[in-house]
């Protein structure tokens, strides 16, 4: 059965990382026995541009039928002044509740080359190795009522609504003890449960989720406490599990404990593997078309592919590997660069993760 990739690469710097992740896709095709088939679609503003809808039904159709989605990144400054209901993130939404990814696993890790970019002292993030499960498909960004009303003295009043329902919360944190099995063993479930019934009830579905994984050491944590640990003492996290809003930015401030946003892949899957894999940063519409941008997320985002979808542990790994060795090599793009490595673009950087792919065995 040949494995369908669809491949958006979006907006901004989202076509030059595009081009190189599909570079080390060609090389893992010649070199190293990975067969796909790739089709390519527009996202985002780019989409906008020419559809009229940042997710036009053709995109979505591609994506729906693929086993895999790669995705670059959605946004530009060209697009902000557009309509909320047609701005290049909707693709983003549309793409995870239409697909049902409802599980967003996000690594956060300190490649040990790049010790001196985070802002904490070297000490508190040496080895760090976090992931970060999010729910992506309900909580306040989808629940319903939702909107803006004129109440009857003429002032308006915005309103979400913040909603879990026990099987939404059991999924994901089945998704979360099954990471934990595979890490080391530790789950921390960040909530509001002093404060929010929905949390609440978070708490007491995933404690009693917990039950199944005995192997797995389960804590709770109220979020503003985390958002504190994080960057109090975050080697203390194994595994952190959390609602779509908390993890969203949960998960910005880990990737900045890392202080090289320009290395974190993602990865949004459903109940059967099936994935979307993007990096964690955006279009960077500054920089975009100037061969600039740092395409490790990308690469990386790759390699999340293979190990959560194909389960090609052994490719996913020489990947990683590849990424590594060529920090060792001291190659820098200007994002991770301290002015004593070997500052590259975003071709240079991409050859050179597939140079050291081809000195690897097969
Ligand atoms: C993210 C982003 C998105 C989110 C935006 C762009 C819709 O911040 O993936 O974290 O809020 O989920
Ligand atoms: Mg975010």
């Amino acid at each position: 059965m040949t494995r369908k990739i669809a491949v958006l690469p979006g907006d901004g710097i989202g076509h030059e990382i595009m081009d190189a992740a599909m570079a080390v896709l060609a090389c893992l095709e010649l070199n190293h026995g990975f067969d796909a088939e790739y089709e390519t679609a527009m996202v985002g503003g780019t989409a906008y541009d020419e559809f009229e809808h940042p997710l036009p039904e053709s995109t979505l159709k591609l994506a729906k039928e693929a086993d895999a989605v790669l995705l670059g990144a959605v946004g530009g400054y060209e697009w902000e002044h557009l309509d909320i209901s047609v701005r290049p993130e909707i693709a983003l939404l549309g793409l995870r509740s239409e697909l049902d990814l409802f599980s967003n696993l996000r690594p956060a890790i300190l490649y040990p080359q790049l010790a001196d970019a985070s802002s904490l002292k070297p000490e508190l993030v040496a080895g760090l190795d976090i992931m970060i499960v999010r729910e992506l498909t309900g909580g306040i960004y989808f629940g319903k009522p939702r909107g803006v009303r004129t109440l009857e003295n003429g002032e308006r009043e915005g309103y979400n609504t913040l909603v879990y329902s026990e099987s939404e919360i059991r999924r994901i944190a089945h998704s979360a003890f099954q990471t934990a099995q595979k890490r080391d063993k530790r789950l921390c479930s960040v909530d509001k449960a002093n404060v929010l019934e929905v949390t609440e009830l978070w708490r007491e579905i995933v404690t009693e989720t917990g039950k199944e994984y005995p192997d797995v050491e389960l804590s709770h944590m109220y979020v503003d406490n985390a958002s504190m640990q994080l960057v109090r003492e975050p080697k203390q996290f194994d595994v952190i599990v959390t609602t779509n809003m908390f993890g969203d930015i949960l998960s910005d401030t880990a990737a900045m404990l890392t202080g090289s946003i320009g290395m974190l892949p993602s990865a949004s899957l459903d109940e059967n593997g099936k994935g979307m894999y993007e990096p964690v940063h955006g279009s960077a519409p500054d920089i975009a078309g100037q061969n600039k941008a740092n395409p490790l997320a990308m690469i990386l985002s790759v390699a999340m592919m293979l190990r959560y979808t194909f389960g090609e542990l052994a490719l996913a790994e020489k990947v990683e590997k590849a990424v590594s060795l060529t920090l060792d090599e001291a190659y820098r793009t200007a994002d991770i660069d301290d002015g004593s490595g070997r500052l590259v673009g975003t071709k240079e950087m991409a050859q050179a993760v597939i140079n050291q792919l081809n000195k690897l065995e097969n």
